[in-house]
């Protein structure tokens, strides 16, 4: 995940315009930074691993003529956070330099294709070939714009590319798709971004380059065509009246509800997890002889919700251990037939890193799930997966637990696949439903939204709330709980809706809230009868129930509807997303800031 920046300037030096909008999202925690410009046909380029800061103190950043230039700034996904990494990458003449925000989906089979006719690759990443792919296109005659053309309809993926090239030093060339870019205009100057808050200082007049569309821009001019029928596509800039702060968040007050509303997109990012690495913890988790699912927080939520999908999948029994108790309650049992599977968005979680560590000594195979790859947990893994999702700002995770849960769903369902534990058909309509999560995701976003502002200002003054739920939809209520709680400091707890009755049944007194997450899996029928013994004795209930659930809804003083036919092992990621809604307007409605909860920072480094 990254950020692109470019500027073809009238007059001056684009290097620091370059450089200080990079740093402008430097606060985001990037692991990469590079840029290139153009000048005297000839490119220049300086890049590295480490903050900008970092960066900058060991190259100049602002040392590099011209007055065309590019940037990146770097959130590592495909190759670890090392200089070779880092963006802008060229070609093998080092005549035309690339930034590439997105996954190439089909790199390596580019890469191989491209190697066998004599290219050099510098990078392991996926954005690399496109240069190559554009010489090789120069090669065979065709013009720069061309060439581009011709190497965009070998890409399957998302992007938002920005190309410079030594020998037309006056434009910046880019390609958008299933991406975000946009154009800057000003007076004496064109800027290109992937976050228009980066040049905000600069300019207010900004043209969005659609899907699918390619353009072309020099200095205060710019030209779109549709990539399709190369058309040419007039288009005005609008003027907009975010400040820089409000554009870096897309518009939302705040980034705990962008990054909620980044859901449908970054659970894409999640699914196009690498085939080899998929496969390679897979195979891990085939031959072990005992799995210990390992994490803090909200990702020791997922690893709840994952030992279901295992276990009904793939009928592999995993332990999810809160990384805090694992020493005591299992250390002494660990050894080399022991696999841990820790989870953390950070990878640098000190219990996580504790736990792993203590297993490790123990000779214990250690296999991680991180969103930040060169974290510490994927420096001491055997082997790891990226969630993908780019950076968390909001200090409640959101759109990384709805990641983890996808990959760890991708991973059971190969479990399953690998041990020949449910048929071919039903795992390929188990995939096919896994595909459709971002839609049923976007779904709920679109049509619930305002109903649970209202339901949240109906109980913003309650002050204590019990969620419930059985089977793997009690993950999911100890989600919601940790959401609420964390953004809002109502004291709440979740339980399983069949443990009510040995002791939090005596809580409930008239108009007590419970949020019950019943959709309608193998639990139903219990849940439903939770539900009434609850309401019979003065609940307020609270429902997350499937569209067109007419006992629920009957029963329910309040509901939310969840998609329809969604499989059990899927349904958390849908089902928890009203449940951060609710935590976010609750929290709204009662006058908090729910991107800084109170004593909470956004890694628990120290122990
Ligand atoms: C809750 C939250 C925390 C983290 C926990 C683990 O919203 O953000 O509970 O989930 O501190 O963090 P990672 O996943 O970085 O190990």
């Amino acid at each position: 995940m990254v950020e692109i920046f470019g500027c073809v300037l009238k007059d001056g030096n684009a290097a620091p315009v370059v450089h200080s909008a990079l740093e402008r999202l430097e606060h985001r925690g990037y692991d990469s930074v590079g840029e290139a410009t153009v000048y005297e046909n000839k490119l220049w380029m300086k890049k590295d691993c480490g903050t900008i800061d970092k960066v900058h103190a060991r190259h100049d950043l602002d040392d590099l003529p011209g007055r065309v230039g590019i940037g990146h700034i770097r959130w590592a996904t495909h190759g670890a956070p090392l200089k070779e990494n880092a963006h802008p990458h060229v070609d093998c003449n080092r005549q035309i330099a690339v930034v590439h925000n997105g996954i190439i989906e089909n790199f390596a089979a580019l890469k191989r294709e491209l190697e066998d006719l004599g290219h050099v690759f510098g990078s392991k990443t996926d954005s690399e070939i496109i240069p190559h792919l554009i010489e090789e296109n120069l090669k065979r005659g065709l013009p720069f714009i061309e060439a581009i053309r011709e190497t965009i309809n070998r890409l399957e993926g998302s992007y938002a590319i920005a190309v410079i090239y030594a020998k037309q030093p006056d434009k910046i060339v880019c390609v958008q798709n299933q991406s975000t870019l946009t154009i800057g205009v000003a007076e004496n100057a064109a800027y290109i971004a992937s976050d228009l808050s980066t040049f905000l200082p600069m300019t207010k007049r900004a043209v969005k380059i659609e899907n699918q569309e390619f353009a072309v821009v020099s200095d205060g001019k710019y030209e779109i065509r549709r990539i399709t029928d190369w058309s040419l596509l007039p288009r005005e800039p609008k003027l907009i009246k975010w400040t820089r702060e409000k554009a870096e968040k897309l518009g939302y007050p705040h980034f705990m509800l962008k990054e909620i509303h980044d859901q449908p997109s970054s659970i894409r990012n999640a699914l196009k997890s690498q085939d080899q690495y998929l496969d390679l913890i897979t195979a891990f988790l085939d031959r072990a002889k005992e799995v210990f699912l390992v994490a803090c927080g909200t990702s020791y939520h997922a690893c709840l919700a994952s030992s279901y999908m295992f276990s009904k999948l793939a009928s592999l029994s995993t332990h999810p251990v809160a990384a805090t108790e694992f020493i005591q309650q299992q250390g002494r049992s660990i050894n080399i037939d022991s696999t841990i599977l820790a989870v953390s968005q950070s990878g640098e979680t000190a219990d996580t890193l504790a736990a792993v560590e203590h297993a490790r000594i123990q000779a214990a195979t250690i296999l991680g799930l991180t969103n930040v790859v060169g974290s510490t947990l994927t420096r001491v893994s055997r082997a790891y997966l990226c969630i993908q999702s780019g950076p968390e700002v909001g200090v409640a995770a959101t759109k990384t637990f709805t990641a983890q849960l996808c990959v760890l769903a991708q991973l059971a369902l190969r479990l399953a696949k690998k041990r020949g534990k449910v048929s071919h058909v039903e795992i390929e309509h188990l995939e096919e439903k896994l595909e459709q999560i971002p839609g049923v995701v976007e779904t709920i976003l679109q049509t619930q939204e305002d109903r649970i502002r209202k339901i949240a200002r109906k109980y913003r003054d309650k002050g204590f709330f019990l969620f419930s739920g059985r089977g793997i939809n009690l993950a999911t209520a100890f989600e919601g709980t940790l959401k609420l709680l964390e953004t809002n400091y109502i004291p709440s707890m979740a339980f399983p809706a069949g443990e009510m009755e040995h002791g939090p049944i005596s809580l409930v007194e008239q108009g007590f809230p419970i949020v019950f997450i019943c959709p309608r899996d193998e639990t139903y029928e219990k849940i439903v009868e939770d539900i009434r013994e609850m309401k019979d004795r003065g609940a307020s209930i609270i429902a997350i129930a499937e569209e067109g659930d007419e006992e629920i809804k009957a029963l329910a003083d309040d509901y939310i509807e969840v998609v329809k036919g969604v499989p059990e092992f899927l349904s958390p990621i849908m089902c928890v997303i009203p449940l951060q809604l609710f935590a976010y307007y609750m929290a709204v409605e009662r006058g908090l800031d729910p991107d800084r909860p109170r004593h909470l920072t956004k890694a628990v480094t120290v122990k």
